[in-house]
């Protein structure tokens, strides 16, 4: 990890402005907010599209974004979109700032299998956003312990995380924020768990080519972006959906904090939102809050 922005004193400190001022403005706008939406789209595309859209109307409003980023398969179609509207429609990306949630321990940049190496191909590389203004923890470093402190420290200096994107493994985890993760805990190096390891083992060409530890932020770290937005597609999440979304709190589904949150928006398609109970309740808040009418 490095500190070029921070270095020429690009970045936003908006603690340096007023901290009281925030946290102020923080707790009173929790108060207004929503708590956690659930949005079910027709298909795996259109899910995709409407978190595109979410992050190009927040990025419009604000050029400075600090954006919390997120890999998987689930996210390439996001990433899709979001290339095309720089493309097509100048969404510019050329103040913002992003933050991964996570790398895996020991594997190079250029490695195919690195989060680096997948943001770089499916997103930074076709769109104007600053290289040094892109974060991912490193999974290289010689103290893992000290990166992920600086890491902390870095998300810190930038004002803290603004929108903060996720997708959800088959073990109910966001991040690599894996079964029994403590829901405040911070950035730090994670052992991953067998289904993880059988979950993404196809990309590596086996479980035995498959790094044993990650990096990630921690629950806690996830929960305090302003606000989070989990996408989820495909049978295969549906149950793990449920859970999250209308489960009790658990450490051992470590997306259930997300309820915990002010200001969280999750996006399914048909089929990973099939085993919500509330479904129709859900529909309605989308058809009828005045928030979502250019979403509709
Ligand atoms: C990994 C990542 C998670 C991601 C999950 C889902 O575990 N660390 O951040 O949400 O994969 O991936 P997919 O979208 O491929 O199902």
């Amino acid at each position: 990890m490095n500190f070029p922005a921070q270095a020429e004193g690009k970045f936003r400190d908006r603690r340096g402005v007023c901290p009281s001022f925030f946290f102020v403005f923080n707790h009173v706008s929790s108060w207004l907010t929503p708590g956690v939406e659930v949005i079910i789209q027709p298909n795996r595309e259109a899910a995709a599209s409407l978190v595109a859209r979410i992050v190009a109307h927040d990025l419009r409003a604000n050029p400075h974004l600090v954006l919390g980023l997120a890999t998987g398969a689930t996210m390439e179609r996001v990433y899709r979109h979001l290339v095309r509207m720089h493309k097509e429609e100048k969404l510019d990306f050329s103040l913002c700032s992003t933050f991964n949630l996570d790398e895996y321990v020991g594997l190079f940049p250029s490695d195919p299998n690195s989060y680096r190496h997948y943001m770089d191909h499916h997103l930074f590389h076709h769109v104007n956003v600053d290289p040094r203004n892109t974060h991912l923890p490193n999974g290289l470093a010689n103290d893992l312990d000290a990166e992920c402190r600086n890491y902390e420290a870095l998300i810190q200096r930038f004002g803290g995380i603004d929108l903060q994107l996720l997708g959800i493994g088959k073990a109910g985890h966001i991040g690599f924020n894996e079964p029994l993760s403590a829901l405040r805990s911070r950035t730090r190096v994670k052992a991953l768990t067998p289904t993880t390891i059988k979950q993404n083992a196809p990309m590596f060409g086996g479980e035995d080519q498959m790094p044993r530890r990650a990096i990630t932020m921690g629950v806690g770290t996830i929960i305090e972006a302003r606000r989070c937005i989990l996408l989820a597609t495909g049978d295969s999440k549906a149950e793990v959906v449920a859970q999250a979304v209308e489960g009790p709190i658990t450490s051992m589904v470590t997306a259930t904090a997300l309820q915990l949150h002010a200001r969280c928006t999750v996006v399914v398609d048909e089929e990973a939102g099939a085993k919500l109970k509330e479904k129709e309740y859900y529909r309605w808040i989308f058809e009828n809050e005045p928030e979502w009418e250019s979403y509709r």
